[in-house]
C-alpha cells in the first residue's frame, strides 16, 4: 500500500489522479492532500478519502476550512500556508508525492519532496523550468525517483532506454508534439482579437485555465522544451517540436540508427498518471483505448513561429540559461493571469514575456532562495511593464 500526498488535489490533474486511485484501492492510500483556495472542493475530497492531513494553502481561509472539513472528515488534521505543503511533501509517513499545483507556487513543495527522497510524480512543469538543475540534483542526492506526468515527457520516458537520453545509447533527438491549440488555423488578426473563452476552449484536452491559455500561445510547449532539457539532460538543439493536431502521438525518440520510437495514446491524462502511479508495473487507468484502425489520419507539421512567438521565447530563455527561464515563467504567469482577468489582450502575453526577458539581467541562482528572489524580481519588472501595457 503506497501512502500518497497529492498537492493540487482540487485541480484537473489532482482529480484525475483520484480517478485512477479509485480503480486501485488495494494499492494506494490518500494520506495528505492540498488545495489553494477551493474550500468546498477540499472538504468534499476530505469527506470521501478521509486523509490524515489536508492543507489549505491560503492561510486566510483556515478558520472557514476548519468548519467545512469538520463536517465530513472530523479526524483529518487541517494545516494552512505554503510551509505546510513542504512539511507534508517531506513527511516520513508519505511514500509518493504528486506535484500538481499550478505555477511557481508548486516549486518549494516539489523541492522538499525531491530533497526527502520521495517518489515524485511531477505535473508541475513550472518547478522544473524555474529550478530544474536544483530539483534534479536534490533528487540524485537523496535517491528520489522522479516520474514525469506531463504526457509528452511521460511518453519520452517510456520510449527512452531506462528513461535516459544518453547519446552513448544511441539517442539522437527528442520530439515533443503540440496539438496547436484552439488557434492553430486562425490568422494573426483573429488571434489578436481572441477572447478568454476562445483561448481556454482546448480542442483535445480538459485542463486548468492557465495551462489552457499556455497551450493556445504555445508557451506550454516552450515550457515543456525546457522541462525536457531538465529531465533528460539534453541541449535545446536536440529537442524538436512538431504540431500534431490529433494529440495521439505524444512524443517521439529518434535514434542514431534511424529508428523512431513513438508514444501513442488517447488524449487522456489518466494514462500518464496511471503509468507513473504504477511504475514499474502497468495498472489500469480508466482511459479509453485507441482503436488502431481509426488512426489513418495522423498529421504532423512545423509550428508557425510568427503567429506563436512564445515558443521561440522559451528556446531563447533556455539558451540564455541561469535566471532567464525564471523570468520567462514569472512573466508568463503574470501575463496569463492579466489576460484571464481581461486586463491585456492575447498577443500582449508574448509581448510582456519578451519585454521582461529583455529587462531582466541573467544571473545564476545557486539555491532555492535565490530562485524565489529572482522570481520576485521578474514579477516586479513584468508588473511595471504590465502597467504600461494595460494603460495603452
Ligand atoms: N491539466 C492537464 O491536463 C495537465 C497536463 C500536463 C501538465 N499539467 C501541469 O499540471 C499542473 C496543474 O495543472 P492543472 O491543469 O491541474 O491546474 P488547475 O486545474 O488549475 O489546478 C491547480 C491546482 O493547484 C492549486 N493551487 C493553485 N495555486 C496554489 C497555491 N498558491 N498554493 C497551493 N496550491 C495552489 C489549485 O488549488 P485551488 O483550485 O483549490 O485554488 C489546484 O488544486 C500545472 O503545472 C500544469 O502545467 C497539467
Amino acid at each position: 500500500m503506497k501512502r500518497l500526498c497529492i498537492h493540487g488535489v482540487t485541480g484537473s490533474i489532482g482529480r484525475q489522479t483520484l480517478a485512477v486511485i479509485d480503480l486501485h484501492p488495494e494499492r494506494f492510500r490518500v494520506d495528505a492532500i492540498s488545495a489553494g483556495r477551493d474550500l468546498r472542493g477540499l472538504a468534499e475530497i476530505c469527506a470521501r478519502y478521509q486523509p490524515r492531513w489536508a492543507v489549505i494553502a491560503d492561510p486566510a481561509l483556515y478558520q472557514e476550512a476548519v468548519r467545512e472539513i469538520a463536517v465530513g472528515a472530523p479526524n483529518t488534521q487541517l494545516l494552512a500556508g505554503p510551509q505546510s505543503l513542504c512539511e507534508l511533501a517531506a513527511h516520513a509517513e508519505i511514500d509518493v508525492v504528486v506535484a500538481a499545483i499550478v505555477g511557481a507556487a508548486g516549486l518549494p513543495s516539489t523541492m522538499a519532496a525531491a530533497q526527502a527522497g520521495k517518489t515524485l510524480l511531477l505535473a508541475n512543469k513550472e518547478a522544473l523550468v524555474m529550478a530544474g538543475d536544483l530539483v534534479m540534483a536534490a533528487a540524485r542526492a537523496s535517491g528520489a525517483t522522479l516520474l514525469p506526468i506531463d504526457s509528452e515527457h511521460n511518453g519520452l520516458f517510456q520510449c527512452l532506454p531506462n528513461g535516459e537520453a544518453d547519446p552513448a545509447h544511441g539517442v539522437d533527438r527528442l520530439w515533443l508534439t503540440a496539438s496547436g491549440g484552439p488557434f492553430l488555423r486562425w490568422s494573426a488578426e483573429q488571434i489578436a482579437a481572441a477572447t478568454v473563452e476562445q483561448a481556454v476552449a482546448h480542442p483535445n484536452w480538459q485542463m486548468g485555465r492557465k495551462i489552457s491559455v499556455d497551450s493556445a500561445t504555445l508557451m506550454n510547449k516552450g515550457l515543456e522544451v525546457i522541462e525536457a532539457q531538465r529531465l533528460f539532460d539534453v541541449g535545446p538543439e536536440r529537442i524538436g517540436v512538431l504540431v500534431h493536431p490529433q494529440s495521439i502521438v505524444h512524443a517521439l525518440v529518434e535514434y542514431g540508427d534511424g529508428s523512431f520510437l513513438a508514444h501513442l495514446g488517447a488524449p487522456d491524462m489518466r494514462t500518464p498518471i496511471a503509468h507513473a502511479l504504477g511504475w514499474p508495473d502497468r495498472i489500469a487507468s480508466g482511459a479509453r483505448h485507441l482503436d488502431p484502425l481509426s488512426l489513418s489520419q495522423l498529421q504532423f507539421e512545423a509550428p508557425d513561429h510568427a503567429r506563436f512567438p512564445c515558443l521561440d521565447l522559451a528556446y531563447q530563455a533556455l539558451r540564455a540559461g541561469g535566471s532567464a527561464p525564471i523570468a520567462l515563467n514569472a512573466a508568463n504567469e503574470m501575463a496569463v493571469e492579466a489576460f484571464l482577468n481581461g486586463v491585456i489582450g492575447f498577443t500582449q502575453i508574448s509581448a510582456l514575456v519578451e519585454e521582461t526577458l529583455r529587462l531582466m539581467p541573467v544571473s545564476s541562482p545557486g539555491d532555492l532562495e535565490s530562485v524565489l528572489a529572482l522570481d520576485q524580481q521578474a514579477r516586479r519588472l513584468a508588473g511595471e511593464s504590465l502597467g504600461a501595457f494595460s494603460s495603452l
